[in-house]
């Protein structure tokens, strides 16, 4: 295939490594990185910050007066919602399950596939998230699914966390409850479950640095994009 613009979507459950691996690859292929994720997050922290149980009733009702918005800096993702910027503040534990909720509602999914489509509209781009090889991108140009252990999944997590000085009360254990749990929750909702895409490409980080995966899933595009100047 050669092409000038080219989508590569990274799926897999929390921990894998989707976010510092993509971002990586991004910057060494010099085109823009979509972090899914962040969008969930940001919708659900509007329900946080403004005391909202999160239901379908509730969604509906306040779906509106949610007003997102991607900013693209360096390579980053700067999430603003409602005019703040909350790219800080959705990395908290309790946004990621509350992200997991919000992210079974059909409405949310529409509003927020419709906003990644876009972004990647006439360019190429790095996007990650649990539904970026299925549905927001079925026809991507390269599909890969990260695993990893659970134990390097909680671990991984909890020192981001920890590099965000998020971690005063929460242990690896926590996190990896709370793990088990986002991935049953994931896995098993209706709209647009984590699955891995028939045409996906494994390819498990437990041994891996993030160099390491970059290098592999680079390797995998030149194979599939003949013309990619990397
Ligand atoms: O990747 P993350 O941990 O930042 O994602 C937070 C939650 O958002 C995750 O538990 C499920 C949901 N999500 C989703 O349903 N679809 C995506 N494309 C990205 C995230």
């Amino acid at each position: 295939m050669n092409k000038n613009n080219y989508i590569i979507a990274i799926d897999g459950g929390a921990g894998v490594g989707k976010t510092s691996i993509s971002k990586e690859l991004a910057k060494r292929l010099n085109i823009i990185y979509i972090d899914t994720g962040a969008m969930y997050r940001a919708v659900a922290l509007y329900f946080l910050i403004n005391d909202i149980q999160i239901t379908d009733e509730n969604i509906q009702k306040y779906i509106n007066n949610i007003d997102l918005d991607i900013k693209i800096e360096n390579g980053n993702n700067i999430i603003i919602l409602n005019n703040k910027d909350v790219t800080n503040s959705i990395r908290d534990e309790n946004v990621s399950m509350a992200a997991s909720l919000i992210s079974k509602s059909k409405i949310v999914r529409d509003i927020l596939v419709d906003k990644q489509r876009n972004i990647a509209l006439n360019r190429s781009v790095v996007i990650e998230g649990r539904d970026t090889t299925t549905v927001v991108f079925p026809n991507a140009d390269l599909k890969i699914y990260l695993t990893a252990s659970l134990d390097v999944r909680a671990k991984r997590r909890h020192d981001d966390l920890a590099k965000l000085n998020k971690t005063s009360n929460i242990t690896i254990e926590n996190v990896k409850e709370n793990m088990i749990k986002r991935d049953e929750q994931d896995t098993t909702r209706k709209e647009s479950p984590l699955i891995v895409a028939e045409d996906a490409i494994k390819v498990d980080t437990s041994n891996n640095d993030v160099d390491k995966s970059v290098n592999i899933i680079i390797s995998l595009l030149k194979q599939k994009v003949k013309d990619i100047n990397v």
